[in-house]
C-alpha cells in the first residue's frame, strides 16, 4: 500500500514569521492519517526541521546541485540539505527547467545525488500548454520520465509529481480524466521499466493550482496518491483542509 503524500512547495515565499504557519499545521495535525511534507525555502531548513523534530511533519528542500561539495558558489548539495534536517528535495521543478535551463540529463544527475544522500526525490513534470494543445502530452511525460529519471530510483526513494505547466499557479487545473490519463500513463511507463511489482510502489502526486475546493475531486481519482502545492501551502489555513481530503480519499 502507498501511503498518501501531501506536500507544500513554498517556493521562494517565506521568512522567519512564516513559521508560525508550520507551527500551526504541526499543531493541527498531531497524528496524520497521510505523509505531510514542507518544503520552505533553503533559508528556513534549519528552523523548519528543528520545529517539527517531534512531529510527523517532514521537511524538504526545493533543488540541490548534482555534486556533492566543490567550488559552486551559490549551490547547495544534497548532503548538505540532509544535514540541514531535510529528507526529501524537489527535482526537475517546471520553475528550475525554465528559469535555470535545466535539462532532464542535469535532473536525473541531481536525483542520484539526492538518492546518495538518502533523500527522497520528488521529481517534477508536465507539458506546456502548447505541447497540450498539439495532443504531445503523453510524449513529452514520456520523454521527461525516461532521461530524469534514473535507474536508481525506487517507490522508497522517489515520488513522481505530475506538474502541468499551464494549471501551475493560474487556478486552471486538468479536468479528472486529464489527470487519470496522465497518471495512468505514468504507472504504465514504470511498470514496461521496473517491472510491474516495482512500480507499485511509487506514489504519484498531482501538482497545480490544487486548492481546498479542487482537492477531494483530485484525490478520489485512481493512482493519484497525494498532491504538490504551492500557493494553497503557504497558510495552514489553506494547507489544512487539503490535507484532510486527502486522509479522507
Ligand atoms: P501551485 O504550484 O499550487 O501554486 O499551482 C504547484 C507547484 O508548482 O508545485
Amino acid at each position: 500500500m502507498r501511503r498518501k503524500l501531501a506536500a507544500g512547495n513554498w517556493k521562494m515565499n517565506g521568512t522567519n514569521a512564516s513559521l508560525t504557519e508550520l507551527q500551526t499545521l504541526i499543531a493541527t495535525h498531531p497524528a496524520p492519517g497521510v505523509d505531510i511534507l514542507i518544503c520552505p525555502p533553503a533559508t528556513l531548513l534549519v528552523q523548519a526541521a528543528g520545529l517539527s523534530a517531534d512531529s510527523p511533519v517532514m521537511i524538504g528542500a526545493q533543488d540541490c546541485h548534482s555534486a556533492a561539495s566543490g567550488a559552486h558558489t551559490g549551490d547547495i548539495s544534497a548532503p548538505m540539505l540532509a544535514d540541514a534536517g531535510a529528507v526529501a528535495v524537489i527535482l526537475g521543478h517546471s520553475e528550475r527547467r525554465q528559469d535555470h535551463g535545466e535539462e532532464s540529463a542535469l535532473v536525473a544527475a541531481k536525483i542520484s545525488a539526492a538518492h546518495a544522500a538518502h533523500l527522497t526525490a520528488i521529481l517534477c513534470l508536465g507539458e506546456s500548454l502548447a505541447e497540450r494543445e498539439a495532443a504531445q502530452t503523453l510524449d513529452v511525460i514520456a520523454d521527461q520520465l525516461r532521461h530524469s529519471l534514473p535507474d536508481t530510483a525506487t517507490g522508497a526513494n522517489t515520488v513522481i509529481a505530475y506538474e502541468p505547466i499551464w494549471a501551475i499557479g493560474t487556478g486552471l487545473t486538468p479536468s479528472p480524466a486529464q489527470i487519470s490519463e496522465v497518471h495512468r500513463f505514468l504507472r504504465s511507463e514504470l511498470r514496461a521499466r521496473f517491472g510491474s511489482e516495482a512500480a507499485t510502489g511509487f506514489r504519484l502526486l498531482y501538482g497545480g493550482s490544487v486548492k481546498p475546493a479542487n482537492a477531494p475531486e483530485i484525490f478520489a481519482l485512481d493512482d493519484v496518491d497525494g498532491a504538490l502545492v504551492g500557493g494553497a501551502s503557504l497558510t495552514a489555513a489553506d494547507f489544512s483542509p487539503i490535507i484532510t481530503a486527502l486522509e479522507n480519499a
